[in-house]
């Protein structure tokens, strides 16, 4: 590329650190509360929709509690929706009036959230939706709530990309010019392999994408850009699953960071009700982790401006058990060591930790540890976990176990410490 950008790569190395992230999908998709794709799976006209913008007002929102909150549950960064697919904005873009400013709240939702998370130490990334389908240019495809409205298509067939592309960069510039130092750029979605026919998906060509991220480079060097602009980007981004092992791209392992919800929605739903359990989702964590990524865990505050009571639970449940177990997750990765069976093992320097998913009887057996580990102990209370090497010759008798070349045994308690998952910190020897 010749008028590349001066600052071809983001700055990962704090984000590998710090592992636990926010994600908050909030819009005016919170009325309707039952997913923030309302307008496009129920097919809803901009007229009909607009019943969300008009009683928008969301009186308790005071972003200082969310920053608390997400700093208490020991999550790191954040990053928020400045615009999702219903091209709603929380800031005040000169660009449009669909945006919170013109709503009964009449106020920038955007600048407050960046000084209150900021104040609480999180790093700040915005989410900003490529797609967009309120704005009058953006060309009308198989996800666009007016899909299949023929008289709607052909009267809006000539809309022009090109121009919304325009009005994507101008929303950009604005974002990365008027909030200061942004730590992430979070783009949502391209789709070019999808084909309706009548319709073809949008991609890097629509969005421009390599123009738009040279600006963003620019503007705000060292910034992390994820990989949803079709040209790549600093960091992965699975979806809705936990990989089976880190990420790679052409065998060399890649910066990657999984997003996940607490239920089954990104934006609130009132009526949803597969939420995961505090200890599904802390295990969620340790697994990501383990496997040298992040986790981004997603909050979608209702439209009074709070994070309802389930997520405020598992938030806080997450956070009791990082305040004593955080140790095996920032700083930490994957491990070389290969864990038994219902564990993981994260990493950090000569510290290895050992997460046990089920608490088994007394014994916990690490393969390739025997004489590598210098002292142990629970990480919740640092109390003493003797360990022992069986002599390898030794058979197995009544009550004597029998040996394995290699292997460290370590005694356990009988009963389970009351954390949700209990840690082992293993001093491996210099
Ligand atoms: C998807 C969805 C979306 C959500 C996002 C989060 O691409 O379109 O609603 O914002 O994933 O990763």
């Amino acid at each position: 590329m010749s008028n590349g950008p001066k600052n071809p790569v983001g700055d990962t190395s704090w984000f590998v650190r710090d592992r636990f992230g926010l994600f908050i999908h909030w819009g005016i998709y919170a009325l309707p509360a039952r997913h923030e794709w309302v307008k496009s799976q129920e097919k809803i006209r901009d007229e009909d929709y607009q019943k969300y913008f008009d009683h928008f007002c969301p009186d308790l929102y005071d972003p200082r509690v969310w920053a608390q909150e997400a700093k208490n549950a020991g999550m790191k960064y954040f990053v928020v929706t400045s615009k999702h697919h219903d091209g709603f904005c929380l800031w005040d873009s000169a660009l449009t009036d669909y945006k919170a400013t013109k709503t009964p709240w009449g106020k920038d939702l955007l600048h407050p959230m960046t000084e209150a998370f900021r104040a609480e130490g999180l790093k700040v990334g915005f989410y900003h939706s490529l797609i967009d389908w309120h704005h009058p240019e953006f060309p009308v495809d198989g996800l666009h709530p007016m899909r299949d409205d023929e008289a709607f298509r052909e009267a809006q067939k000539n809309r022009d990309i090109r121009k919304y592309a325009g009005y994507l960069h101008g929303q950009a510039r604005e974002l990365l010019t008027q909030f200061g130092k942004l730590d992430i750029m979070w783009f949502d979605y391209s789709y070019s392999d999808r084909d309706w026919g009548w319709a073809k998906g949008k991609g890097k060509a629509d969005w421009q994408s390599e123009k738009l991220l040279t600006m963003v480079r620019d503007l705000q060097p060292g910034i992390i850009v994820n990989d949803r602009l079709e040209i790549g980007g600093d960091i992965k981004t699975p979806e809705q699953y936990q990989p089976k092992s880190g990420l790679t791209v052409d065998g060399k392992p890649v910066v990657w960071e999984a997003c996940q919800t607490l239920s089954g929605s990104w934006g609130y739903h009132r009526d949803e009700s597969s939420w995961k359990s505090t200890e599904m989702l802390i295990r969620m964590l340790i697994d990501t982790v383990s496997k040298d990524g992040n986790l981004l865990l997603n909050v979608g505050p209702n439209a009074r401006g709070e994070m309802d009571s389930r997520a405020l639970e598992r938030l806080r449940g997450m956070g009791a058990w990082m305040r004593l177990h955080s140790r095996s997750i920032y700083g930490c990765g994957a491990s070389d060591f290969t864990p038994p069976p219902d564990c993981r093992f994260t990493q950090n320097g000569n510290r290895l930790y050992l997460h046990l998913f089920a608490w088994p009887f007394k014994h916990v057996h690490l393969e390739g540890l025997a004489g590598q580990v210098e002292y142990a102990q629970l990480l919740n209370d640092a109390s003493e976990v003797k360990t022992s090497v069986v002599d390898p010759h030794q058979q197995a008798q009544n009550t004597t176990m029998g040996g394995q070349a290699g292997t460290l045994t370590l005694e356990l308690p009988i009963l389970k410490p009351a954390v949700a998952v209990p840690v082992i910190e293993l001093f491996l020897k210099a």
